[in-house]
């Protein structure tokens, strides 16, 4: 059974994917600084698992501690969620975001080379491919980033590069997210931001449940069909089963480097979410239209051929499903 350490395995994306992982006879092991996360979810996961998990509490830039972990676990692959993601927050203190991203990243991957342990699979980001180019986005448009997470971002995708050109014995897949969003089925585990939600669909069902007042639709003048902006969201368990498919695949090859978008390749407006959430739980979420935030686009959408074709892999849940798990997860983790 080959032993995969999962770092930050206990947000959001990782923990899901360790389920996915354990469903596919992999042997995850979970390392997290708990910066932005509860241990809460570790005991979450042993119960949808059904088994005791093996948890280590390390930073990334703790070195010698990692360090110590390899020597004793003998990983056969990591798969590196761990990081800062909010893009607010980097503006304001990009400093932290370059020291905990990449500098983190760099430690990481000493360890990993001294080990002889040389299979990755990398968390990037749609937002690698910047303002300017046309949707659908494809794996080698130009990259071009416009806020400081978005750097931290693609400088370790070509920081991965570089280290694949020059040797070749890596297997390395960096897998771009389009926009996250639903929870598990079971209601255990779902997106829990520390403050109030940036990202559209936790903001949703804040107010649905109440908690929040109403949601500001950023923008109604945009050049899209109902004028608010379009993405292209991707169900949390799809996408934690596109890691599985990656490493799956890299594992098979003795050498491997591939860039690969993770979506569902439909784009929705904000519109299109906020009634498709009502419908699916029956409910209103109260709105009111604010002018567009910063750095916003107006689309984003992912062309996924080559998940398709490279991993055999494609998105299984639709929309109805990720409006109905976000509410099941909201509603269960008020209880
Ligand atoms: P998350 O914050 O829920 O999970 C990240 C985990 O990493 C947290 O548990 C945090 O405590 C841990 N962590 C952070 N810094 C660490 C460090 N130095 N050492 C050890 N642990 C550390 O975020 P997520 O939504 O699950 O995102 C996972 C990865 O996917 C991140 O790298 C993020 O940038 C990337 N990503 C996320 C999205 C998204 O919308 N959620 C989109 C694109 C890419
Ligand atoms: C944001 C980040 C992106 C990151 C991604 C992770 C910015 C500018 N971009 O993408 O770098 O990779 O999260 O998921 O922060 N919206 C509202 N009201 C809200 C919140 C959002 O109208 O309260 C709109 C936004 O304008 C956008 C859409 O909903 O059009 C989706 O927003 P969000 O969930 O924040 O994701 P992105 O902006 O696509």
């Amino acid at each position: 059974m080959k032993k995969v350490l999962v770092t930050g395995g206990i947000g959001y994306i990782g923990s899901h994917t360790v389920i996915e992982l354990i469903n596919a006879g992999f042997h995850p092991v979970i390392m997290d600084n708990l910066y932005n996360s509860k241990i809460d979810v570790l005991f979450r996961l042993e119960k949808i698992c059904g088994k005791k998990l093996t948890f280590y509490e390390i930073d990334l830039r703790e070195k010698e501690k990692t360090n110590e972990m390899f020597l004793k676990e003998h990983f056969d692959a990591v798969i590196h969620f761990a990081g800062l993601k909010a893009v607010g927050e980097s503006v304001e203190k990009p400093l932290l975001y370059f020291d905990n991203n990449v500098h983190g990243t760099i430690k990481l991957l000493e360890v990993m080379e001294e080990n002889q342990c040389k299979s990755i699979i990398f968390s990037s980001s749609a937002t690698v491919y910047g303002d300017l180019n046309p949707v659908p986005f494809q794996e080698d448009m130009p990259t071009g980033v416009t806020n400081p997470y978005g750097r931290t971002k693609l400088m370790i995708e070509e920081m991965l590069e570089d280290m694949y050109a020059a040797d070749e014995n890596w297997r390395i897949v960096l897998l771009r997210y389009f926009n996250p969003v639903g929870a598990h089925e079971s209601g255990f585990i779902g997106e829990d931001p520390r403050d109030i939600p940036q990202n559209l669909m936790p903001y949703i069902a804040k107010v649905a449940s109440g908690e929040l007042k109403e949601l500001s639709i950023f923008g109604d003048d945009y050049n899209t069909p109902d004028g608010t902006a379009i993405r292209d969201y991707i169900h949390v368990v799809d996408l934690a089963k596109a890691h599985v498919k990656a490493l799956g695949v890299a594992l098979k090859e003795e050498s491997f480097f591939e860039k690969i978008n993770v979506g569902s390749s439909n784009g929705y407006s904000v519109m299109d979410m906020v009634k498709a959430f009502e419908k699916a739980n029956d409910l209103t979420v109260d709105y009111q239209i604010t002018p567009r935030r910063a750095g916003d686009i107006p689309e984003m959408r992912a062309d996924i051929e080559k998940a398709k074709v490279i991993l055999k892999w494609q998105p299984e849940k639709s929309l109805e499903d990720m409006c109905k798990d976000i509410w099941r997860w909201e509603s269960r983790s008020r209880t």
